[in-house]
């Protein structure tokens, strides 16, 4: 884990605009020498390509017909929905994305070959389109059984509850592909809280809906959650007892607390029932 002052390389951009939003930019991003150190850089929303002015910008969007991610959408509920995007098919789409959201990882080398990765974009719906919330990427193909590479909410949407549909979401789909996943490691500081409150949650809705005791397996089969991530999450909350020769999982009044907490704070779900998915082949 890092601090946000040990920054690998100088912050090289200031604001941005994105959409109606205007966000301080974290980290260094790799975008091209002319437009880093401006006052500002503005983005179209829908098509990410960038400009040094507004006008430069108003001047794009008479032209921009983009009103929601390329892709397939693969996901539709109420407002929200979820693009796939095949680096390899959109490859400068995908690497503008690499390039806003490398404003905000600073924690590992982002992949500027967009071609191994799937793009997967969650929108809300207005009038004047589906607008980006925030994304994870996954490799084609993870030795390491990864289900996410990179996962981020842009900042101005950040701390609604999205990160954890995006979480939701991408178990969803090793659930479809009959699979465990885990995040890439490491995971930022962000990444992490995120990633523990997810899995405590999973883990303890788990438990108070299962009236017999439930296995780790079982966990893990029902979650898509590795058995080391429920282990680590488990053992930290001070879940795990050795009762009568064998490890049990159980839940305490504390944990029993914050999950209630979390829980009424929870606008919205994933409906599995509204992911129209196949895994890519
Ligand atoms: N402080 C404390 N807890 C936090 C914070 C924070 N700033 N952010 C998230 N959490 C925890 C909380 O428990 C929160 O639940 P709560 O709001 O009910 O308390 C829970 O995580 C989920 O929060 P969300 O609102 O659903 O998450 P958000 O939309 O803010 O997205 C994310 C989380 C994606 C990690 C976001 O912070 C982000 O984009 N950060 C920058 C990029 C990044 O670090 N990405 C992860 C890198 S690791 C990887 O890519 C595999
Ligand atoms: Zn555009």
């Amino acid at each position: 884990t890092q601090s946000h002052s040990e920054i690998s390389r100088v912050k090289n951009l200031n604001k941005l605009q994105i959409g109606k939003n205007e966000v301080e930019a974290w980290y260094f991003s790799p975008y091209p020498a002319e437009y880093a150190h401006l006052p500002k850089l503005f983005i179209c929303e829908f098509c990410l390509q960038f400009y040094p002015s507004l006008t430069q910008l108003t001047r794009h969007r008479t032209k921009c017909t983009l009103q929601h991610p390329p892709g397939n959408e693969i996901y539709r509920s109420g407002n929200i929905s979820f693009f796939e995007i095949d680096g390899r098919r959109q490859r400068s789409w995908c690497r503008n994305l690499c390039l806003l959201s490398k404003c905000f990882l600073d924690h590992k080398t982002l992949y500027y070959d967009v071609d191994p990765f799937m793009y997967y974009c969650m929108t809300v719906k207005d009038e004047y389109g589906d607008h980006l919330i925030g994304y994870f990427s996954k490799e084609k193909e993870s030795a390491e059984g990864y289900n996410v590479a990179c996962i981020l909410t842009l900042p101005q949407h950040q701390r609604k509850g999205y990160g954890k549909v995006l979480i939701e979401f991408s178990y969803e789909l090793s659930k479809v592909e009959g699979k465990l996943g885990s995040p890439e490691k490491p995971l930022s500081d962000l990444g992490l809280l995120s990633y523990r409150a997810y899995w405590q949650e999973k883990i303890v809705e788990l438990l108070l809906e299962s009236e017999d005791e439930i296995s780790l397996d079982e966990i893990a089969h029902r979650t898509a959650i590795t058995h080391g991530d429920i282990m680590h999450t488990c053992q930290a909350l001070q879940m795990i007892k050795y009762y009568k020769g064998q490890h049990i999982i159980h839940l305490t009044d504390a944990v029993l607390e914050q999950y209630q907490k979390t829980r009424a704070k929870t606008k919205y779900t994933i409906d599995p029932d509204a992911l129209k998915w196949k895994p890519p082949v």
